[in-house]
């Protein structure tokens, strides 16, 4: 099994050597082509923040008062965020995700397991339409529809605002470490209708179980967790209710 990060040394603690480490970027096709040598199967769960952040690697002046300014042009003119945001949503999760899907299809390999959003198909209604202020669902939909069109075996896997740690992301739910005390269900859905929080570690389980379930091929679902959880979660049960999409 091989995790591929931009930096291996921030990757190192939170597997220490049960995976082996690839350094390679989204951006950089070349890196995408030889981090996947040899690989079948791709689990997918990159991304940058939905609201401008230091993950976007905006070029800032060196004095406060103009490093202040450039970021309200960030925020406000999306000309000059497009020129200087180096990892923005349309970066990151489109084009970026796009290049990882390509160099997999002219590789090994076989099956493509993409973490996106809820909200893909409501981005107009609120609350999506906030979230998607600065394009993240735009860009998740088009390497959505990237990754149907390469003729992988996928699955699209739909989560919404993750909850429970490793708390690796910028929002509130890390800031007051939110979590589902492992108390929740999971619930699974088709057509974008569901709305709630998911746990990151149902998040991954969900793309590990896909892989052993033919049901989930060339899918697109959507996760989130409510109600009791039960004794054991049996995710055949649950891939087995969805209906295709
Ligand atoms: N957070 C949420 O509430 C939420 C809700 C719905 C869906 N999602 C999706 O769920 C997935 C995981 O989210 P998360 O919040 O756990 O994100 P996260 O902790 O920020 O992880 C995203 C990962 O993407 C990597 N990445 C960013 N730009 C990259 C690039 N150019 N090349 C290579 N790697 C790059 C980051 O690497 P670095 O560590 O080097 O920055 C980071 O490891 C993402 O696809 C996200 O869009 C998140």
């Amino acid at each position: 099994m091989r995790a591929i990060t931009r930096n291996v040394a921030k990757a190192q603690p939170l597997f220490d050597d049960r995976v082996e480490l690839k350094q390679a970027d989204l951006r950089l096709p070349d890196t995408l082509t030889t981090a996947l040598d040899g690989i079948d199967t791709v689990l997918c769960c990159s991304g940058t923040t939905a609201f401008p952040s230091d993950k976007w690697q905006v070029d800032l002046p060196s004095q406060p008062l103009e490093q202040f300014l450039t970021w309200g042009r960030i925020f406000v003119d999306e000309d000059y965020r497009q020129r200087h945001a180096k990892n923005s949503p349309a970066i990151a999760d489109g084009q970026g995700v796009k290049n990882l899907i390509a160099a997999a299809k002219n590789s090994s390999v076989q099956r493509f397991v993409m973490v996106s959003s809820l909200g893909i198909e409501r981005k107009d209604n609120f609350p999506f339409n906030l979230l998607n202020a600065y394009g993240v669902l735009d860009a998740k939909q088009a390497a959505e529809q990237a990754l149907r069109d390469t003729g992988l075996h996928y699955t699209i896997v739909r989560p919404g605002r993750l909850i429970d740690g490793p708390f690796t992301s910028y929002d509130l739910n890390t800031l007051i470490k939110a979590s589902t005390d492992g108390k929740q269900g999971v619930v699974l859905g088709c057509g974008d209708q569901l709305l709630g929080q998911t746990s990151r570690r149902d998040v991954a389980a969900a793309c590990v179980e896909c892989l052993q379930n033919p049901a989930t091929e060339n899918t697109t679902f959507e996760i989130i967790n409510q109600g009791e959880r039960p004794v054991t979660i049996v995710w055949s049960k649950l891939f087995a209710q969805l209906n295709g999409g």
